[in-house]
């Protein structure tokens, strides 16, 4: 009886508390401009609508050893403790009946350096390192530019 009542007393507690949190504070966010533009806290604005992922590589590199961007969608593509399935294509046992390039050798290393028979640990979430190329413009302006081997 006794907790039942603190537990009463305390969902009260939260709920004035909510109340007087919107009377200090009206209008949520009270409108700050983001990147994502302005929205108010309980507005759900309207998602952004779907990127186009190229099918041929059109971005090139642009410096010495970057991870090559991914030149198709990988959506619902699962890599966790229990399936990995960029290797389901991209291994050196599948990629050839699969037609998509081999994961390179140094794929294969750890970090003492020892080639290892499979893929290496740290090598296991692709996305960490590849990302799907886009038609979407920077978010901001930057003035990165390729290295003159590259250009
Ligand atoms: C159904 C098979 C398939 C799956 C699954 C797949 N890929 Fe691919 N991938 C391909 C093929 C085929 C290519 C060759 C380019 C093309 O035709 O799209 C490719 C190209 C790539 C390339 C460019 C390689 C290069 O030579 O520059 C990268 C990087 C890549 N994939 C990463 C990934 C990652 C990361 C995943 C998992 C999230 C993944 N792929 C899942 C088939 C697949
Ligand atoms: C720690 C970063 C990292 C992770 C994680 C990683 N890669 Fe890579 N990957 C690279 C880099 C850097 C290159 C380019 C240099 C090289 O070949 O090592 C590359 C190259 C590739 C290539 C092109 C190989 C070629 O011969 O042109 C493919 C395909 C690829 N990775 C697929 C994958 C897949 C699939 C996974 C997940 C199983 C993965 N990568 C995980 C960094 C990474």
């Amino acid at each position: 009886m006794k907790k039942l009542l603190v537990a009463l007393l305390s969902v009260g507690a939260l709920l004035s508390g909510s109340v007087l949190a919107e009377l200090d504070n009206p209008g949520g966010t009270g409108g700050l401009e983001s990147l994502r533009g302005a929205t108010e806290l309980e507005d759900t604005r309207p998602a952004d609508s779907f990127k186009k992922y190229p099918r041929e590589q059109v971005l090139d590199s642009s410096f010495v050893y970057q991870p090559p961007l991914i030149p198709h969608n990988i959506r619902g593509y699962e890599v966790s403790l229990n399936a990995n399935k960029c290797l389901s294509c991209h291994s050196w046992k599948n990629a050839k009946e699969m037609g998509a390039t081999k994961i390179s050798v140094t794929h294969y290393v750890n970090r003492e350096d020892a080639v290892l028979s499979d893929v290496s640990p740290r090598r296991y979430f692709c996305l960490q390192c590849h990302v799907p190329q886009a038609n979407a413009k920077p978010l901001i302006k930057n003035n990165f530019e390729a290295v003159d081997s590259l250009k």
